[in-house]
């Protein structure tokens, strides 16, 4: 494999690999230099008398490096990585917003971040006060009567969501064997409801880009265990027929789950309790700041309509007497058999809690509609300025993001692949690219509430430049961007299909 920087761009080419001051990086692996060390260490001594003949017999494979070359490769490292703080990072679906250094602060407190999940309930009454008041917090915006702390992300709540649907149907005796999700739901809905058991049948969206009411109708029935549905959608809509679709959902003894990734768009404007939802997640990790990225951490609470309360996950947070008490098993007159059971090792992702109520008491609740509202406003101005250019998914206004498909481009011979490789090149991470998968060749941008106008203006006038070129037809410059980033075109299929996560030297040789 070529290194870093040696193949950038057509007409610089470096001795070093290097460009300018972003400096290429080999593996550390590649690095190495057998027996050098950050650290001189004594010769153990009488280590294998005390350890019974279990010491190990050969070196275990990590490189050898000094501390400076081990602090320069990673920090090399993190100057590749394109980051929030970074700049724009426009991930549709994914709520890439500011987090504010408050919250980590707040998180690292040693009374925080040093605690264990197995340590006396009386020394950790502060952390249960504020998991207790970062519950009181979803109930009150969301004007649900439960809440489950514990699931670790979005997915894992969802998970948690079905587990109770399907506890609360067991319990009354309903088999019931199908979920159905709309086109437009992100792959995490049907995936969860498989591995529940149940049988997913897709809704169709209407012209609007919404769920299809009488096609939903037609779907209910008696084998309908629930409806998974994302409001606001992942087309960036508000599901304007919630109402009627709760209501119908009902009628049959089916059960609301809400996808609420997307309650960024809402928070002190609509609360999910008046429309009729039975439970929904909220991803802390998007909405309420708390870095994510990279696979974690998360943190997914579920908020549940009373008839699924009983059947949520243990263990959970309650008030006992003066003080708070972690309940790991519900008394028999609360219905044991009741709770599905651990959902996870203990009360759920303590650090996300932190940072999610430091964002939402330093917010207050009006802070917090205003940054729902500055989203949605931002979402907005993208969508009107690049209208005329882009193609628009379905008529605006929109909700926290803006939806375009590949209609612009058709002819051209620049695909979304293609125009998504260009804006790393003007210094734009890409928007999430060919989802949702009922529109050709996706591009949805959520900018979020952190973005002031002049970095929306910024952003806009580069999709506008690149919009042009397109038009313009010119494949070659497209075919070959991004033509400055550190690498070039992956084999994106390879890349997801056959990642190579392990160093094994002969990897290297392979590669080569
Ligand atoms: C609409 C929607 N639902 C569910 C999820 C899953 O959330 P998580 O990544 O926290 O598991 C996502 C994540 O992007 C999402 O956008």
């Amino acid at each position: 494999m070529a290194k870093p920087g040696m193949n950038n761009g057509q007409t610089i080419e470096t001795s070093s690999g290097h460009r300018g001051l972003d400096l290429a990086e080999p593996l550390i692996f590649e690095l190495d230099a057998p027996g050098r060390c950050g650290v001189d260490l004594p010769e153990p001594s009488q280590v294998s008398s005390r350890l019974g003949g279990l010491e190990r017999q050969a070196p275990i494979g990590l490189p050898g490096l000094s501390e400076p070359q081990v602090v320069r490769h990673f920090v090399r490292l993190s100057r590749n990585n394109f980051a929030i703080d970074a700049g724009l990072y426009p991930l549709g679906s994914c709520t890439m917003k500011h987090n504010p250094r408050l919250n980590e602060k707040l998180a690292r407190l040693p009374g925080f971040a040093d605690l264990h999940p197995m340590q006396p309930v009386e020394t950790v009454q502060g952390a249960l006060e504020l998991i207790d008041t970062l519950a009181d917090w979803l109930l009150t915006l969301t004007g649900m009567p439960a809440v489950a702390m514990s699931p670790a992300a979005g997915a894992h709540g969802e998970l948690c969501g079905l587990m109770c649907i399907r506890a609360a149907l067991e319990a009354r005796g309903d088999a019931r064997e199908v979920v159905l999700v709309p086109t437009s739901a992100h792959g995490t809905n049907p995936a969860t409801a498989a591995i529940c058991g149940y049988r997913i049948e897709e809704i169709p969206a209407d012209d609007r880009g919404r769920v299809d009411l009488s096609a939903l109708k037609e779907k209910l029935g008696p084998h309908v265990a629930a409806i998974m549905l994302t409001n606001p959608s992942t087309c960036g809509l508000f599901e304007n027929q919630i109402v009627e679709i709760a209501q119908a959902v009902h009628d049959a003894g089916a059960y609301f789950y809400c996808d609420g990734a997307n309650f960024n768009a809402i928070v002190g404007k609509v609360r999910p309790g008046d429309l009729g939802i039975d439970c929904m997640h909220l991803n802390l990790h998007k909405t309420f700041s708390t870095p994510h990225g990279g696979g974690g951490p998360g943190s997914g609470p579920v908020v549940l309509a009373e008839a699924l309360a009983p059947f949520a996950p243990l263990p959970m947070v309650r008030r006992d007497g003066d003080g708070l008490a972690l309940v790991e098993q519900k008394s028999e007159a609360e219905g044991t058999a009741a709770s599905f059971g651990r959902l996870k090792g203990f009360h759920g992702q303590m650090g996300m809690f932190v940072r999610a109520l430091a964002f939402m008491l330093s917010h207050g609740a009006d802070g917090l509609r205003q940054a729902s509202e500055d989203a949605v406003l931002n979402a907005n101005y993208v969508l009107a300025r690049l209208q005329d250019l882009l193609s628009l998914s379905f008529p605006g206004p929109c909700m926290h993001e803006a939806l375009f498909d590949d209609g612009f481009l058709k002819d051209t011979g620049v695909s979304t692949l293609d125009f998504a490789k260009a804006m790393i090149d003007e210094g734009f991470h890409p928007m999430t690219m060919y989802f949702p998968l009922v529109v050709s060749g996706a591009m949805l941008i959520e900018p979020t509430e952190s973005e002031s106008k002049d970095s929306l203006d910024q952003f806009i006038a580069s999709m506008r430049h690149l919009a042009e070129r397109a038009r313009r037809g010119d494949v070659d410059y497209f075919a070959g961007a991004p033509h400055l980033a550190p690498y070039r075109r992956l084999d994106e299929t390879r890349a997801a299909r056959h990642p190579v996560l392990r160093w094994r030297g002969d990897v290297k040789e392979a590669a080569e």
